[in-house]
This record gives C-alpha cells, sequence and structure tokens, in this order.
C-alpha cells in the first residue's frame, strides 16, 4: 500500500488491517470465521496436541499422496510437509478462497498444492493432480454444520479415494462425524484432545479392503 492509500484509509479499516497482521494466521482465521461461519465451523485453529495426536498413526514411509480438506491458514500443513516423504505430495482442498490464497502465498514448499474447491469433488481433484487414490485422507470439516446431503457425499467420495490399507483421519469438535464415516469405513479408532479450544473428538477410519 502506497503512502497516499494509507492516508486515504478509513480509520475503522485501518484498525482492521493492523489488528489483523498483528494476530497473523489468526487474523486471517478469525476473519474467514466471521465471514462464514456456517462454512469454517471454528473461531480458533487446532492446537498442537490435536495435530501431533492426529497424524501419530500415519505410516509417512508409506505416504505418496496426503490430501487434506478444510486446511483454513494451514495449522497443519507444515507438520504434515516436515514428515512427508521427499517425493510426497500434500494436497488441500478448501472452499474458501481467502484461505487458499493465504497458503499458495505462505508455503511455498514444491510438494505443497493447495486447491480452490470442494472435498465432494476429491476423485476429480486427485486424478488431476496425477493420482489414483490417495493414502491418507485428513479432515477439518464441520461435518455437522455442512449443508445437506454435502457430508454424506464427502464420506463417500474419500471412502472410495483412499487405498487399501489408508486412512480417513478426522478431527471434530462434535461426535458427529463418526456417524459420516461409520457408513464407510468398518474400523474406526478414537481420541480424545482436551487441550484444544474447545476439546476435540478425533477418528482414525481404516480402509482394510479394495
Ligand atoms: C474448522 S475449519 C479448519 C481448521 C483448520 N484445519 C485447523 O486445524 O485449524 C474448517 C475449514 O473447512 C473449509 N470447508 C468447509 N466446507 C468445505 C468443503 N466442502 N470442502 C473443502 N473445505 C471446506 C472451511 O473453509 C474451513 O477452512
Amino acid at each position: 500500500m502506497s503512502s497516499t492509500e494509507l492516508a486515504r484509509e478509513a480509520l475503522p479499516q485501518r484498525i482492521k488491517r493492523k489488528v489483523k497482521n498483528a494476530l497473523g494466521p489468526w487474523g486471517v482465521f478469525l476473519e474467514g470465521f466471521v465471514r462464514h461461519p456456517v462454512m469454517v465451523g471454528s473461531i480458533v485453529p487446532s492446537s498442537r496436541f490435536v495435530i501431533r495426536k492426529m497424524l501419530a498413526p500415519v505410516d509417512w514411509d508409506n505416504c505418496k499422496l496426503f490430501v487434506e480438506y478444510g486446511p483454513g491458514v494451514g495449522t497443519f500443513c507444515q507438520p504434515v510437509l516436515d514428515r512427508l516423504p521427499r517425493d510426497g505430495m500434500l494436497l488441500v482442498i478448501d472452499t474458501n478462497p481467502d484461505f487458499i490464497e493465504y497458503l499458495r502465498r505462505t508455503i511455498t514448499d514444491s510438494r505443497f498444492v493447495a486447491v480452490l474447491g470442494s472435498a465432494a469433488d476429491v476423485e476429480d481433484i486427485v486424478k488431476a493432480h496425477g493420482h489414483e487414490k490417495a493414502d491418507y485422507v485428513l479432515s477439518g470439516l464441520p461435518f455437522s454444520t455442512l449443508p445437506d446431503g454435502v457430508g454424506p457425499a464427502i464420506a463417500a467420495a474419500t471412502h472410495r479415494v483412499i487405498r487399501k490399507g489408508g486412512a480417513f483421519l478426522v478431527y471434530q469438535f462434535t461426535p458427529r462425524a463418526r456417524d459420516f464415516m461409520a457408513r464407510h469405513f468398518k474400523r474406526i479408532d478414537s481420541g480424545l484432545e482436551v487441550i484444544n479450544v474447545p476439546p476435540c473428538c478425533m477418528y482414525w477410519g481404516w480402509k482394510d479392503e479394495d
């Protein structure tokens, strides 16, 4: 922004921009929540305790494609990239253009791809990026507040896209996410992380069959 533009900027706008800059990624996330509360479904990003527990069961040596739904401002992205093999890919899908723009600007790792779109289209998105199947899919989607029919469609598409032996990793504030998974995944491990705002339910749905 030039000095003339800065001088012309209205005071409330200036205050909003300063607060957002001071908050860093939290400011971008909060703004996303204020604009799209139902789609974002949370006021703060996940804690590092949730991140560590959710990713613990992943077999990283056999992970070539890791997909994440609803990355928001990328709370999980760097921890996933830190664990992913050098020839792996992290493909993230979010419906919010502001989050996708932020992620493309701030994460420069060549293994990282951010797609503006819906998780319901995961199969086409995975194919468009040169893969038949995903090894793991992680979801921070607010399943219980998504528009009618979207949650079941996402759960079904996710089950189809995961390879045998892979898993669907889901974290949410209500246990309802498990109901969406249970229609497709026969074996589901579960956990709870209380050091998070609010406490977080965690599920790992394993795909044992082709
Ligand atoms: C609770 S926030 C995710 C928070 C973030 N992953 C974290 O750990 O802090 C939910 C995210 O899901 C995104 N979202 C909602 N519906 C979606 C859909 N159908 N496909 C992909 N992303 C979606 C929202 O834009 C938002 O970024």
